[in-house]
């Protein structure tokens, strides 16, 4: 049998065996709170605010939902006295490392505030080094930045903090960053990131400045046939406006 019963908090939901439990609880409409887990860049599991209690055999434990595979039926919750506990005391210690994050503050908000007498704030830091730009920088092939230094003085950076020559200005780093802490500028047809500057160009169809000249390059290097120098949305529009011509 290739699927499994997982119910979540009482309700029965339908599963591929090996799926991750966090998704199967989001196809069924059940939010489990997560910072640093998106679909398309698994495994980091660094934040760990998405734990929840699953049972087998009468059997419970703490489990990470975001890496956590389901291979066999079993019970799961969400939201137990003991796991809003354990997210309370997880989120006080991001709350240390950001302690002005507004997306940190709104999950504070909505799991419950935990006790962060006892940690000494990072005042002035957003990162909470949960690796997600490090991954996506690497999953795209360019490797232009890395987690440098150690303990208290770790944080994410070019290679000697210098304007990398691996970045290409893609800005996926910032747009898969949690807390948004990865500083992005855009103005006059220029892109400002990681210290770096970099020449935007146009979408043929509709004008709008979209991509960097060597985010451009980088991807038609990688190709067969070189990408036409047009957004995504107006490829979208395109096609569809294809489709209709196909059609009628
Ligand atoms: S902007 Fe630069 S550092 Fe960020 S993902 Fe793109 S290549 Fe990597
Ligand atoms: S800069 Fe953002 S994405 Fe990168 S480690 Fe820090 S919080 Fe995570
Ligand atoms: S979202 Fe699962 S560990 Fe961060």
């Amino acid at each position: 049998m290739n699927t499994v019963t997982v119910i979540i908090n009482g309700k029965e939901c339908m599963a591929e065996k090996g799926e991750f439990l966090i998704d199967i609880a989001k196809r069924n409409g059940i939010t489990i709170p997560h910072l640093c887990h998106l679909e398309s860049l698994r495994g980091l599991a660094t934040c760990r605010i998405c734990i929840v209690e699953a049972i087998e055999n009468g059997k419970k434990r703490v489990v990470t939902s975001c890496i956590f595979p389901v291979m066999r039926d079993m019970a799961v919750e969400t939201n137990t006295e003991d796991i809003k506990r354990m997210r309370r005391t997880l989120l006080s210690l991001l709350k240390a490392e950001a302690p002005e994050n507004e997306m940190i503050e709104s999950m504070i908000e909505d799991c419950g505030a935990g006790d962060y007498s006892r940690f000494e704030m990072d005042y002035g830091n957003d990162c909470i080094m949960c690796g997600l730009c490090v991954k996506a920088c690497e999953e795209l092939g360019c490797n232009a930045i890395s987690t440098i230094n150690r303990g208290t003085i770790k944080k994410v950076a070019a290679p000697y903090e210098e304007p990398s020559v691996e970045c290409i200005g893609c800005g996926s780093c910032a747009y898969v960053c949690p807390t948004g802490c990865i500083k992005m500028e855009e103005g006059s047809g220029i892109r400002k990131i990681w210290g770096k500057e970099f020449k935007l160009l146009k979408c043929g169809e509709c004008g709008r400045y979209f991509i960097t000249k060597e985010q451009y390059e980088y991807v038609n290097k990688k190709l067969d046939i070189p990408e036409e120098l047009i957004c995504e949305n107006c490829k979208k529009r395109l096609t569809a406006k294809k489709m209709m011509e196909i059609k009628n």
